[in-house]
């Protein structure tokens, strides 16, 4: 992609029309559209967003497609945020800084153009050199002046784009940057806030709990944060620096070493909400990222069984 050639979701979303999507990777579906008349590129012909009945009654993925041309289009638009929404913008960034924090995660620290616009919770699209396709990744910082994104980023074994993103980053490198999308992220309220992070999924969860804790308010965060063994506890440090009078962390390891010392929970981090806070779960606002099979876990535990209304539960599925 170069910039000033828009995907049909950002040309959209840019404008302001409050068209559907989640992952703007082509991996959801969330984006479907029909073309009506008019002629569009397939940016990724293979995307999983789309079934082979979709593809059969002539669906596309508008986060997939470039319009060539005017084009009609027929797609049922999303009820307008409450909040408007920040016109996401492709820009040149370059790495300035890069840590450890896990032996599978790094933060990486950009610098963009103009200030870093977005709201605590909220992605952007990366374009890993050499790889086809953009991957989302979550800022983990607060929004400021400075034009500073902060990502934690998970090697994942075999992938493409994170596998390109840590071969080749280092100081001093660019790529592109687009951003910001996603809709769960930090909104107003009075309800203190629980914060579920599984993985990676601890960048969103940091920036939507220092939004929290920058606010002037006397709302609480309870952090829950599920790893898998006790080498990765290392990331408990990002959460240092926080106020610890409006903080409280719990952490669980789905599959400790049984060589090495863990007196917290074992198990799954769904698995502590509950027991941990100290209120029935819909006295609280529930943020949560991770992977699938960890924000399905979530979704099932406080909407099917403790149902807890939708308006209070905000998260991004890591497709
Ligand atoms: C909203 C959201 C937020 C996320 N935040 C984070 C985060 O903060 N930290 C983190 O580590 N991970 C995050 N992820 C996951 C991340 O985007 C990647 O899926 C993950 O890094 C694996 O990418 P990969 O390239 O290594 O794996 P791969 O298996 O190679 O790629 C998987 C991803 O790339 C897309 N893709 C694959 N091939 C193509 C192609 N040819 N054209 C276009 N797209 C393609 C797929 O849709 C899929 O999203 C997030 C995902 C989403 C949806
Ligand atoms: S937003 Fe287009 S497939 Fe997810």
């Amino acid at each position: 992609m170069a910039e000033g050639e828009d995907t049909l979701l950002r040309a959209a979303l840019r404008a302001g029309v409050p068209w559907p999507y989640e992952c703007s990777v082509g991996g959801c579906g969330a984006c479907r559209y029909e073309l009506v008349e008019g002629e569009v590129a397939t940016l990724w012909s293979e995307a999983p967003g789309l079934s082979e009945r979709d593809r059969r009654r002539g669906k596309r993925l508008a986060c997939q497609s470039r319009p060539l041309r005017d084009c009609h289009l027929r797609v049922r638009l999303e009820p307008p945020d409450e909040e408007a929404p920040i016109p996401p913008r492709p820009m040149q960034a370059t790495v300035v800084g890069r840590r450890s924090i896990t032996p599978d995660m790094d933060a990486l620290v950009l610098q963009a153009p103009g200030q870093a616009l977005f709201r605590p919770g909220q992605y952007a699209l990366l374009y890993p050199p050499g790889v086809a396709g953009a991957r989302a990744y979550s800022m983990a910082n607060l929004p400021n002046a400075e034009g500073r994104w902060v990502f934690i980023i998970r090697r994942v074994p075999g992938g493409a784009g994170s596998q390109a993103l840590f071969a080749t980053l280092q100081p001093g490198a660019t790529l592109l940057l687009d951003g910001p999308y996603g809709h769960g992220h930090l909104r107003p309220g009075e309800r203190d806030v629980v914060c579920v992070a599984g993985g990676s999924g601890l960048g969103p969860m940091l920036s939507v709990a220092r939004g929290v804790l920058a606010e002037a308010g006397t709302r609480r965060v309870h952090f829950f944060l599920g790893l898998r063994q006790q080498a990765e506890l290392g990331a408990l440090r990002e959460l240092d620096g926080l106020d610890p009078a409006r903080l409280q962390v719990h952490t669980a390891l789905s599959a400790p070493d049984p060589g090495q010392p863990w007196a917290g929970h074992c198990g799954f981090v769904h698995e502590m909400i509950e027991p941990a806070l100290p209120g029935p779960l819909d006295q609280y606002d529930h943020y949560f990222a991770g992977p699938p099979p960890m924000v399905e876990a979530v979704q099932q535990l406080l909407m099917v069984q403790y149902r807890v209304p939708f308006g209070q539960l905000h998260f991004d599925r890591f497709v």
